[in-house]
């Protein structure tokens, strides 16, 4: 997968990108990043990337000239990139915005089989939005959130979605099995944690500061474990995420669980 990049602080992402498993997908070469500097389109001699809003209001705005030289710079530089079946796609547009569709699990799941991403930083009060629109016409174009809260640009949001992303692609974690209990992962649709937060975890020693492990994970039962960890996520996902709990087919097992914990009354 090509991973492209606009930015005013490309610095940004010097240290993340080499870092930690996506820093590893990409010097195997399974993931390759290209940041580019916005500022490099701009025309005046102050490298001027930004407007006050037509309409009045506090702010500024990124203007769509710099903004869509830039993008059709990119787009076809990353289709000069030599060979493989990714000339063949158009690039899928990214634009990071706390007004985006919220960034999900699925979304990420998604973006893996997109040959070329292109991520699109705006700073200030955010890009003029002539610029998605136009874009639309030759890719498709998502304006993503990472959560309910206001950043002050999209540069972190990219680095979220850009781990979330990569953490899937193959080859990508060590152990291929280790997606399928994440949260949110659900070992795909159907899977026996599917929809759920995931569990408390423990490995050694046994008893640490007076804690014990519990007892079932040293049994050797494993449907007895099995069924301990969902009833642990089922708890977790009825506290902590309420929201989920509609969407979840439960049995009268984990009706019961929840039950118990005073978490559920359907
Ligand atoms: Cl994607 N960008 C910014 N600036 N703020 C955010 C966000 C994105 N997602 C949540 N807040």
């Amino acid at each position: 997968m090509r991973v492209d990049i606009v930015t005013i602080f490309p610095e940004y992402f010097g240290g993340p990108l080499e870092t930690s498993l996506i820093g590893k997908a990409a010097q195997r070469g399974d993931i390759e990043f290209h940041v580019h500097d916005l500022r490099t389109w701009a025309s005046d001699v102050h490298h001027t990337v930004d407007d006050v809003p037509f309409g009045g209001g506090p702010g500024m705005v990124m203007k769509p000239d710099v903004w869509g030289a830039a993008l059709d710079d990119v787009v076809a530089l990353a289709s000069q990139d030599k060979g493989q079946d990714r000339d063949q796609d158009p690039p899928r547009l990214i634009v990071p915005t706390p007004s985006g569709v919220p960034f999900t699990q699925a979304m990420a799941a998604s973006y893996t089989v997109a040959p070329r991403l292109i991520f699109a930083c705006g700073r200030y009060e955010g890009i003029d939005s002539r610029v998605a629109d136009e874009m639309r016409a030759q890719m498709p174009v998502d304006e993503v959130s990472v959560g309910d809260y206001v950043l002050a640009g999209g540069e972190a949001a990219v680095l979220v979605m850009v781990e979330a992303v990569g953490r899937l692609l193959p080859g990508v974690l060590g152990n291929a099995c280790s997606t399928g209990d994440d949260s949110f992962g659900g070992g795909g649709a159907g899977g026996a944690m599917s929809g759920l937060l995931e569990g408390p975890v423990y490995t050694r020693p046994r008893t640490w500061r007076g804690h014990e492990v519990p007892e079932v994970l040293l049994s050797g039962n494993h449907a007895a474990i099995a069924r301990w960890r969902r009833d642990m996520a089922l708890r977790r996902t009825a506290a902590n995420r309420p929201d989920l709990i509609g969407a979840l087919e439960l049995d009268a097992r984990d009706r019961q669980v929840l039950a118990a914990d005073g978490l559920f009354s359907g």
